[in-house]
Protein backbone atom coordinates (compact mmCIF):
# COMPACT_ATOMS: atom_id res chain seq x y z
CA UNK A 1 0.00 0.00 0.00
CA UNK A 2 1.08 3.09 -0.91
CA UNK A 3 0.90 6.13 1.85
CA UNK A 4 0.47 9.59 1.11
CA UNK A 5 1.92 12.14 3.78
CA UNK A 6 -0.59 15.17 3.64
CA UNK A 7 0.87 18.11 2.65
CA UNK A 8 -0.87 20.01 5.65
CA UNK A 9 1.44 19.92 8.68
CA UNK A 10 0.01 21.29 11.85
CA UNK A 11 -0.11 24.89 12.81
CA UNK A 12 3.45 25.83 14.62
CA UNK A 13 3.16 27.47 17.95
CA UNK A 14 2.82 31.46 17.89
CA UNK A 15 5.97 32.60 19.03
CA UNK A 16 6.63 36.19 20.23
CA UNK A 17 10.20 35.95 20.22
CA UNK A 18 10.08 35.16 15.87
CA UNK A 19 7.54 37.80 15.72
CA UNK A 20 9.11 40.69 17.05
CA UNK A 21 12.14 39.51 15.77
CA UNK A 22 10.45 40.12 12.37
CA UNK A 23 8.69 43.25 12.86
CA UNK A 24 11.51 45.12 15.38
CA UNK A 25 14.05 45.70 12.78
CA UNK A 26 11.16 47.12 9.86
CA UNK A 27 10.13 49.78 12.88
CA UNK A 28 14.12 50.68 13.41
CA UNK A 29 14.65 51.28 9.88
CA UNK A 30 11.29 53.01 9.56
CA UNK A 31 12.14 55.50 12.31
CA UNK A 32 15.82 56.16 11.02
CA UNK A 33 14.46 56.93 7.85
CA UNK A 34 11.50 59.12 9.49
CA UNK A 35 14.16 61.40 11.33
CA UNK A 36 17.11 62.19 8.86
CA UNK A 37 20.29 64.78 9.68
CA UNK A 38 19.94 67.88 8.45
CA UNK A 39 20.73 71.15 9.21
CA UNK A 40 20.41 72.62 11.92
CA UNK A 41 21.83 69.54 12.59
CA UNK A 42 21.60 69.56 17.00
CA UNK A 43 18.61 69.30 16.99
CA UNK A 44 18.01 66.24 14.43
CA UNK A 45 21.25 64.86 16.09
CA UNK A 46 19.21 65.56 19.44
CA UNK A 47 15.84 63.49 18.31
CA UNK A 48 17.79 61.04 16.64
CA UNK A 49 19.71 60.48 20.09
CA UNK A 50 16.25 59.33 21.64
CA UNK A 51 14.72 58.27 19.01
CA UNK A 52 17.13 55.58 17.90
CA UNK A 53 18.17 54.71 21.55
CA UNK A 54 16.14 50.99 21.17
CA UNK A 55 13.39 50.15 23.49
CA UNK A 56 10.82 47.80 23.18
CA UNK A 57 8.61 49.34 20.50
CA UNK A 58 5.65 48.34 21.93
CA UNK A 59 3.50 50.74 20.77
CA UNK A 60 4.43 50.76 16.65
CA UNK A 61 4.31 46.83 17.50
CA UNK A 62 0.49 46.93 18.96
CA UNK A 63 -0.23 49.40 16.27
CA UNK A 64 0.93 47.31 13.23
CA UNK A 65 -0.37 44.33 15.14
CA UNK A 66 -3.93 45.57 15.33
CA UNK A 67 -3.49 46.87 11.47
CA UNK A 68 -2.46 43.57 10.08
CA UNK A 69 -5.68 41.70 12.60
CA UNK A 70 -8.17 44.25 11.12
CA UNK A 71 -7.00 42.88 7.57
CA UNK A 72 -4.29 46.10 6.89
CA UNK A 73 -1.42 45.98 5.24
CA UNK A 74 2.33 47.47 7.29
CA UNK A 75 2.74 49.98 5.05
CA UNK A 76 -1.06 51.83 5.81
CA UNK A 77 0.13 51.95 9.54
CA UNK A 78 3.82 52.51 9.52
CA UNK A 79 3.55 55.63 9.48
CA UNK A 80 1.43 56.01 12.18
CA UNK A 81 3.62 53.63 14.17
CA UNK A 82 6.85 55.33 13.58
CA UNK A 83 4.84 58.88 15.12
CA UNK A 84 3.72 56.67 18.43
CA UNK A 85 7.34 56.44 19.24
CA UNK A 86 8.54 59.80 18.36
CA UNK A 87 5.43 60.92 21.09
CA UNK A 88 6.18 58.41 23.32
CA UNK A 89 9.85 59.34 22.79
CA UNK A 90 9.54 63.04 23.45
CA UNK A 91 7.30 62.69 26.63
CA UNK A 92 10.50 60.78 28.17
CA UNK A 93 12.75 63.26 27.39
CA UNK A 94 10.32 65.87 28.74
CA UNK A 95 9.65 63.51 32.18
CA UNK A 96 13.59 63.42 32.40
CA UNK A 97 14.14 67.10 32.33
CA UNK A 98 14.97 68.68 36.25
CA UNK A 99 11.81 70.19 35.98
CA UNK A 100 10.21 67.23 36.17
CA UNK A 101 11.40 63.18 37.18
CA UNK A 102 15.46 64.84 36.57
CA UNK A 103 16.79 61.43 35.80
CA UNK A 104 19.87 60.98 34.72
CA UNK A 105 19.76 57.84 32.57
CA UNK A 106 16.98 56.64 29.99
CA UNK A 107 16.85 53.20 27.99
CA UNK A 108 20.63 52.63 29.21
CA UNK A 109 22.24 56.16 27.76
CA UNK A 110 22.35 59.79 29.65
CA UNK A 111 19.41 61.43 29.34
CA UNK A 112 18.73 64.06 26.10
CA UNK A 113 19.51 66.84 28.79
CA UNK A 114 22.27 65.25 29.90
CA UNK A 115 23.94 64.75 26.51
CA UNK A 116 22.73 68.09 24.71
CA UNK A 117 20.98 70.42 27.35
CA UNK A 118 17.95 71.17 28.65
CA UNK A 119 17.24 73.93 26.52
CA UNK A 120 18.04 71.26 23.28
CA UNK A 121 15.90 68.59 25.03
CA UNK A 122 12.89 70.24 25.30
CA UNK A 123 12.95 71.40 21.60
CA UNK A 124 14.43 67.76 20.44
CA UNK A 125 10.78 66.91 22.26
CA UNK A 126 8.76 69.65 20.72
CA UNK A 127 9.98 68.95 17.52
CA UNK A 128 9.55 65.07 17.83
CA UNK A 129 5.46 65.76 18.47
CA UNK A 130 5.41 68.51 15.55
CA UNK A 131 6.82 66.02 13.33
CA UNK A 132 4.70 62.90 14.47
CA UNK A 133 1.47 64.81 13.33
CA UNK A 134 3.21 65.57 10.34
CA UNK A 135 4.47 62.20 9.67
CA UNK A 136 1.21 60.72 9.78
CA UNK A 137 -0.83 63.03 7.56
CA UNK A 138 2.09 63.74 4.64
CA UNK A 139 2.98 59.60 4.49
CA UNK A 140 0.57 57.82 5.04
CA UNK A 141 -0.37 55.77 2.10
CA UNK A 142 -3.32 53.57 0.41
CA UNK A 143 -5.65 55.01 3.55
CA UNK A 144 -8.86 57.08 3.00
CA UNK A 145 -8.42 60.69 4.13
CA UNK A 146 -10.86 60.33 6.99
CA UNK A 147 -9.15 57.59 8.36
CA UNK A 148 -6.22 59.55 8.83
CA UNK A 149 -8.23 62.32 10.24
CA UNK A 150 -9.86 60.66 12.85
CA UNK A 151 -6.40 59.13 13.97
CA UNK A 152 -4.71 62.35 13.81
CA UNK A 153 -7.82 63.46 16.17
CA UNK A 154 -8.13 60.40 18.22
CA UNK A 155 -3.77 61.07 18.65
CA UNK A 156 -4.05 64.67 19.33
CA UNK A 157 -6.62 64.31 22.11
CA UNK A 158 -4.56 60.92 23.36
CA UNK A 159 -1.28 63.20 24.57
CA UNK A 160 -2.99 66.55 25.08
CA UNK A 161 -4.39 67.35 28.70
CA UNK A 162 -7.07 65.08 28.31
CA UNK A 163 -4.30 62.01 27.76
CA UNK A 164 -0.85 62.15 29.01
CA UNK A 165 0.03 65.76 29.75
CA UNK A 166 -3.27 65.42 32.37
CA UNK A 167 -2.01 61.91 33.60
CA UNK A 168 1.65 63.63 34.09
CA UNK A 169 -0.06 66.80 35.62
CA UNK A 170 -2.08 65.18 38.13
CA UNK A 171 1.41 62.20 38.84
CA UNK A 172 3.90 65.49 39.67
CA UNK A 173 1.11 67.39 41.76
CA UNK A 174 0.81 63.86 43.49
CA UNK A 175 4.34 63.50 44.78
CA UNK A 176 4.69 63.45 48.33
CA UNK A 177 0.88 63.46 48.88
CA UNK A 178 -0.07 61.19 51.24
CA UNK A 179 -3.39 61.18 50.79
CA UNK A 180 -3.40 59.88 46.84
CA UNK A 181 -6.26 57.38 46.74
CA UNK A 182 -6.28 54.40 44.36
CA UNK A 183 -8.75 56.28 41.82
CA UNK A 184 -6.12 59.23 41.24
CA UNK A 185 -3.58 56.48 41.35
CA UNK A 186 -5.85 55.07 38.00
CA UNK A 187 -6.66 58.32 36.75
CA UNK A 188 -2.30 59.14 36.78
CA UNK A 189 -1.61 56.11 34.46
CA UNK A 190 -4.69 55.43 32.66
CA UNK A 191 -4.13 59.09 31.09
CA UNK A 192 -0.30 58.94 31.20
CA UNK A 193 0.42 55.33 29.87
CA UNK A 194 -2.74 54.15 29.39
CA UNK A 195 -3.75 56.73 26.87
CA UNK A 196 -1.19 56.58 24.37
CA UNK A 197 -1.32 52.31 24.63
CA UNK A 198 -4.91 52.21 23.75
CA UNK A 199 -4.67 54.80 20.61
CA UNK A 200 -1.52 52.13 19.49
CA UNK A 201 -4.30 49.45 19.38
CA UNK A 202 -7.01 51.38 17.99
CA UNK A 203 -5.03 53.75 15.09
CA UNK A 204 -3.58 50.35 13.24
CA UNK A 205 -7.55 49.00 13.23
CA UNK A 206 -9.12 52.46 12.51
CA UNK A 207 -6.64 52.72 9.71
CA UNK A 208 -6.93 48.94 8.39
CA UNK A 209 -11.10 49.91 8.40
CA UNK A 210 -12.55 48.25 11.25
CA UNK A 211 -15.86 49.05 12.54
CA UNK A 212 -16.90 50.83 15.66
CA UNK A 213 -17.26 47.54 17.28
CA UNK A 214 -14.05 46.14 16.60
CA UNK A 215 -12.33 48.98 17.34
CA UNK A 216 -14.07 49.21 20.81
CA UNK A 217 -13.04 45.88 21.32
CA UNK A 218 -10.03 47.02 21.07
CA UNK A 219 -10.27 49.62 23.36
CA UNK A 220 -11.15 47.25 25.90
CA UNK A 221 -8.10 44.76 25.13
CA UNK A 222 -5.78 48.48 25.74
CA UNK A 223 -7.12 49.75 28.11
CA UNK A 224 -6.51 46.35 30.46
CA UNK A 225 -2.93 45.64 29.30
CA UNK A 226 -2.35 49.58 29.83
CA UNK A 227 -3.07 49.56 33.47
CA UNK A 228 -1.22 45.85 33.93
CA UNK A 229 2.09 46.94 32.42
CA UNK A 230 1.58 50.20 34.83
CA UNK A 231 1.31 47.77 37.46
CA UNK A 232 4.13 45.86 36.72
CA UNK A 233 6.37 49.43 36.22
CA UNK A 234 5.52 49.84 39.88
CA UNK A 235 6.53 46.42 41.00
CA UNK A 236 10.22 46.63 38.38
CA UNK A 237 10.57 49.60 40.09
CA UNK A 238 11.11 47.83 43.81
CA UNK A 239 12.29 44.17 42.82
CA UNK A 240 14.65 45.32 39.60
CA UNK A 241 18.21 46.75 39.30
CA UNK A 242 18.71 49.74 37.35
CA UNK A 243 21.08 47.98 35.15
CA UNK A 244 17.97 45.39 34.10
CA UNK A 245 15.61 48.31 33.51
CA UNK A 246 18.10 51.10 31.77
CA UNK A 247 17.06 53.72 34.35
CA UNK A 248 16.84 54.42 37.65
CA UNK A 249 15.56 51.83 39.88
CA UNK A 250 13.61 52.62 43.70
CA UNK A 251 12.81 56.08 42.41
CA UNK A 252 9.11 55.89 43.26
CA UNK A 253 9.63 55.30 46.71
CA UNK A 254 12.92 58.10 46.90
CA UNK A 255 10.30 60.54 44.90
CA UNK A 256 7.25 59.49 47.68
CA UNK A 257 4.95 58.22 45.02
CA UNK A 258 2.35 56.75 45.42
CA UNK A 259 2.69 53.07 43.61
CA UNK A 260 0.06 49.99 43.33
CA UNK A 261 2.44 48.03 45.81
CA UNK A 262 2.29 51.04 48.06
CA UNK A 263 -1.63 50.24 48.07
CA UNK A 264 -2.01 46.57 47.63
CA UNK A 265 1.92 45.04 48.35
CA UNK A 266 3.84 43.44 45.65
CA UNK A 267 2.18 39.89 45.84
CA UNK A 268 -1.72 41.70 45.21
CA UNK A 269 -0.37 43.95 42.72
CA UNK A 270 1.07 41.15 40.64
CA UNK A 271 -2.21 39.54 40.76
CA UNK A 272 -4.18 42.19 40.02
CA UNK A 273 -2.27 42.73 36.62
CA UNK A 274 -2.31 38.95 36.00
CA UNK A 275 -6.24 39.08 35.96
CA UNK A 276 -6.02 42.37 33.74
CA UNK A 277 -4.37 40.59 31.29
CA UNK A 278 -6.59 37.66 31.11
CA UNK A 279 -9.46 39.82 30.99
CA UNK A 280 -7.56 41.44 28.08
CA UNK A 281 -7.01 38.11 26.45
CA UNK A 282 -10.64 37.34 27.19
CA UNK A 283 -12.08 40.69 25.18
CA UNK A 284 -10.00 39.51 22.09
CA UNK A 285 -10.35 36.10 21.70
CA UNK A 286 -13.44 36.47 19.61
CA UNK A 287 -11.61 38.33 17.03
CA UNK A 288 -9.97 34.99 15.90
CA UNK A 289 -6.50 33.58 15.31
CA UNK A 290 -5.31 36.96 13.97
CA UNK A 291 -5.57 37.79 17.71
CA UNK A 292 -2.20 36.02 18.59
CA UNK A 293 0.21 38.71 18.64
CA UNK A 294 -2.19 40.71 21.00
CA UNK A 295 -2.42 37.60 23.41
CA UNK A 296 1.17 36.58 23.28
CA UNK A 297 1.78 40.87 23.67
CA UNK A 298 -0.61 40.51 26.85
CA UNK A 299 1.00 37.97 28.59
CA UNK A 300 4.36 39.55 27.89
CA UNK A 301 3.37 42.72 29.56
CA UNK A 302 2.84 40.62 33.56
CA UNK A 303 6.25 38.31 32.25
CA UNK A 304 8.46 40.91 31.59
CA UNK A 305 11.65 41.71 33.79
CA UNK A 306 12.74 45.34 32.64
C1 LIG B 1 7.15 58.32 32.39
O1 LIG B 1 6.54 58.05 33.62
C2 LIG B 1 6.43 59.43 31.70
C3 LIG B 1 5.37 59.28 30.86
C4 LIG B 1 4.84 57.95 30.51
C5 LIG B 1 4.69 60.42 30.19
C6 LIG B 1 5.08 61.79 30.67
C7 LIG B 1 4.33 62.85 29.94
C8 LIG B 1 4.81 64.09 29.71
C9 LIG B 1 6.14 64.55 30.20
C10 LIG B 1 4.01 65.04 28.88
C11 LIG B 1 4.68 65.14 27.56
C12 LIG B 1 4.03 66.07 26.64
C13 LIG B 1 3.25 65.71 25.60
C14 LIG B 1 2.70 66.76 24.76
C15 LIG B 1 2.90 64.31 25.28
P1 LIG B 1 7.41 57.67 34.91
O2 LIG B 1 8.20 58.86 35.34
O3 LIG B 1 6.47 57.09 35.89
O4 LIG B 1 8.32 56.51 34.36
P2 LIG B 1 9.91 56.44 34.22
O5 LIG B 1 10.37 55.76 35.45
O6 LIG B 1 10.14 55.58 33.00
O7 LIG B 1 10.44 57.82 34.07
MG1 LIG C 1 10.07 59.53 35.06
Amino acid sequence: MVMTQSTDSPPSPFNLKTYLGDRQPRIEAALDAAVTLAYPETIYEAMRYSLLAGGKRLRPILCLATCDLMGGHEAQAMPTACALEMIHTMSLIHDDLPAMDNDDYRRGKLTNHKVYGEDVAILAGDALLTYAFEHIARHTQAVPADRVLRVVADLARAVGAEGLVGGQIVDLASEGDDSVTVETLNYIHTHKTGALLEISVTSGAILAGADDGAVATLSGYARRIGLAFQIVDDVLDITATSEELGKSAGKDLQAQKATYPSFWGIEESRRQAQQLVDEAKAAVQPLGAGSEPLLALADYIVARTH
